[in-house]
C-alpha cells in the first residue's frame, strides 16, 4: 500500500504573515472549518503570543474545529509555550510547535547566542513543551542552511527531549531540489532516533521551488510537509497545497504516496481564502487560477473535444470545478437554487443562511439576465463571515463627470439612527468613500482598491476589494453589485463595520491589535 503523506496547513499562521493580510477570528474558524472540511491532517492556527487576536482566535478553533491536530506556534521561550498551551489545550489533538534558528548567521546576528546556548535552549523549551502538551514539534529555524553537524546535533537534542515531529524549514527559500533532498538524507542517515518521530519540511518560494523541493523532500524521506493554500506567506510565501496534492495524486504513478485530502475541496477553499484575505489568484496559478482549464487554442481546443486527455492531465471536477448544467434565473425557484448550492459544495448551511441567500439571488436575477455559477459562489462567500453590520447603507446619490468635481451624498443606518453626509472626491468612489467616513466619523487611511467583474457580459457581478488602515490595523472590506460604485460602498462599509467590531471587542477585552513582537 502506498504510503501517506501528512499534510499540515499553515494558512492562518505563516499564511496570515503574508504582507497586507490580517484576519478576524470569524474569519479565521470559518477558514479552519474549511481545512478540516478539505481534510488537512494538521493546521497551524496561529501564534499566540503575537497578539490578543492570534491568541483568540487558536483558542477558538480549538474549542470548535474537530478532527485535525491543532497546532499553535511559539518561540522557544517559556512564555511564548506558555501561551501557546493556554491557547491549544482546548483542543482534540493539540500540538505546540517550538523553532530556533540553527544557522550561524542567525544564531550571531540574531539570536546573539552561542551554538552551546542554543543547544541547551533546544534541550529545556522542547522538554518544557512536551511537559504540558502529548505532541510537540521542532523547527530549527533557517535549517537548510545550517552546518549539517550541528543541525543534526540540534535534532538530536530535541528527540531527547521529547519532539514528535522534527521540521526541516527552508526559511528563505534558498535550496535546490537536489540539494534540499541531500539535507534529508543526510539527516536520516546522520540523526540517532530519527525513526522515531515524523520529518516533516517547510518551504518557502523565493525561488520559485517550494512546491519542487518538498517534492524532493518526500521521495528522501519526509513524511509531513507544510504548505498554505494559494502558496501565501511571508514574503514569496510557502510551498502552494493545492499544487503539492495535486502532483501527489495526478503523479501518483510516479510518486506513489496517498494524502487525506478531498481533493473536490480544493477549489472552494482557494476561493474562500482569497476572498477573506483579498489576495487574488493569479489567472496562470497552477490549479485554481481562472485559466488552468481554460483551453485557448484552436488545436487545444480541437484536441479537447475529441479527446479529454491530449490537453489536460487532470480533470476540473478533480479540485471541485463544476461545469455549469443548469443557468439559474429570475424564474428559478427555492429547490433549484438549493439544488444548485449542494452541487457546488455548500451542503451544511444552515436554513437561515439559505434563507438570505436565496433573497440574495433573488434580487440579483432582478438585475441580471441569468445567474452563474461564479455569482453564486460570491453570494455564498459575503453570506458566509458575516460580523455583526453596525453599520448599514440606506442609499448613496453622486454627480459625477469629466468637467466637473465627484460629489456624493450617503445615508446610513448606525444604531438604528439615521445619518445624512456629502463630500467631493477625485471621481465617484472617491467622493462616496469620503462621505461615507463623515458620517461614521472613523479615521480610515484607504491603501489599495480593487474592482473586477465575477462573470462575463453587460450585466456581469463587480466586485470590489478595499485594504484600510486604522490605526496600525489594516482591514479588507468586500463588497459585490452589478453596480461598480454600490460595490464599492457595500466594501468600504464592511471594512468599517470590521473597525467597529473591532473597537467593541477591544473594549470587551478581547482585542485583535498586535501588543506583542
Ligand atoms: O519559515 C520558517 O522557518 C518558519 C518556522 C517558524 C517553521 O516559518
Ligand atoms: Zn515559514
Amino acid at each position: 500500500m502506498a504510503n501517506k503523506i501528512a499534510i499540515f496547513d499553515t494558512t492562518l499562521r505563516d499564511g496570515e504573515q503574508t504582507p497586507g493580510i490580517s484576519l478576524n477570528m470569524h474569519e479565521k474558524l470559518e477558514i479552519a472549518k474549511q481545512l478540516a472540511k478539505l481534510g488537512v491532517d494538521a493546521m497551524e492556527a496561529g501564534f499566540p503570543i503575537s497578539s490578543k487576536g492570534d491568541f483568540e482566535g487558536v483558542k477558538a478553533i480549538s474549542q470548535q474545529v474537530k478532527g485535525p491536530v491543532i497546532t499553535a506556534l511559539a518561540r522557544a521561550v517559556k512564555k511564548d509555550i506558555d501561551r501557546a498551551w493556554e491557547a491549544v489545550k482546548y483542543a482534540e489533538k493539540p500540538r505546540i510547535h517550538t523553532f530556533l534558528a540553527t544557522s550561524d548567521i542567525h544564531m550571531e546576528y540574531k539570536l546573539r547566542m552561542t551554538p552551546d546556548q542554543v543547544i541547551g535552549r533546544i534541550d529545556e523549551m522542547v522538554s518544557y513543551a512536551k511537559s504540558l502538551c502529548p505532541q510537540v514539534e521542532f523547527s530549527p529555524e533557517d535549517g537548510s542552511r545550517t552546518r549539517p553537524e550541528f543541525l543534526y546535533q540540534a535534532l538530536e537534542t530535541a528527540i531527547k527531549a521529547g519532539a514528535d515531529v522534527l521540521n526541516i524549514p527552508d526559511t528563505v527559500g534558498y535550496c535546490t531540489p537536489d540539494e534540499f533532498a541531500s539535507i534529508i538524507r543526510g539527516i536520516f542517515k546522520n540523526v540517532k532516533g530519527i525513526d522515531n518521530v515524523v520529518v516533516s519540511v517547510h518551504c518557502h518560494n523565493d525561488l520559485g521551488l517550494a512546491v519542487a523541493n518538498s517534492l524532493a523532500a518526500i521521495e528522501s524521506g519526509a513524511r509531513q510537509v507544510e504548505c498554505t493554500i494559494n502558496g501565501l506567506g511571508e514574503r514569496a510565501g510557502n510551498a502552494a497545497m493545492e499544487e503539492l496534492v495535486m502532483a501527489l495524486h495526478t503523479r501518483r504513478d510516479y510518486f506513489d504516496f496517498t494524502t487525506g485530502i478531498n481533493t473536490e475541496q480544493i477549489y472552494r477553499s482557494s476561493k474562500l481564502i482569497s476572498s477573506l484575505t483579498g489576495v487574488h489568484v493569479q489567472p496562470n496559478k497552477a490549479i485554481v487560477g481562472s485559466n488552468a482549464f481554460a483551453h485557448e487554442s484552436g488545436i487545444h481546443q480541437h484536441g479537447v473535444l475529441a479527446k479529454r486527455e491530449t490537453y489536460e492531465i487532470m480533470t476540473p471536477e478533480s479540485i471541485g470545478l463544476k461545469k455549469n448544467q443548469m443557468v439559474l434565473g429570475k424564474h428559478s425557484g427555492r429547490h433549484a437554487f438549493e439544488d444548485r448550492l449542494k452541487e457546488l459544495g455548500y451542503r451544511d448551511l444552515s436554513a437561515e443562511e439559505i434563507k438570505e441567500a436565496f433573497q440574495r439571488f433573488k434580487d440579483l436575477a432582478d438585475k441580471k439576465k441569468t445567474v452563474t455559477d461564479s455569482d453564486i459562489e460570491a453570494l455564498i462567500s459575503t453570506e458566509l463571515v458575516q460580523i455583526p453590520e453596525a453599520v448599514e447603507l440606506e442609499y448613496f446619490h453622486i454627480t459625477s463627470g469629466n468637467s466637473l468635481v465627484s460629489t456624493a451624498t450617503v445615508q446610513i443606518i448606525r444604531d438604528r439612527e439615521t445619518k445624512q453626509e456629502a463630500a467631493c472626491g477625485d471621481g465617484p468612489i472617491d467622493a462616496v468613500f469620503h462621505a461615507l467616513e463623515r458620517a461614521v466619523g472613523i479615521d480610515i487611511t484607504l491603501k489599495d482598491y480593487r474592482i473586477r467583474s465575477i462573470s462575463s457580459g453587460k450585466d456581469a457581478l463587480g466586485e470590489s476589494t478595499v485594504k484600510v488602515k486604522n490605526g496600525e490595523k489594516t482591514y479588507i472590506g468586500r463588497g459585490i453589485s452589478t453596480d461598480i460604485i454600490e460595490a464599492s460602498a457595500k466594501a468600504y462599509i464592511n471594512a468599517i463595520n470590521k473597525i467597529i467590531y473591532d473597537m467593541t471587542e477591544l473594549a470587551n477585552g478581547n482585542g485583535s491589535v498586535k501588543d506583542n513582537d
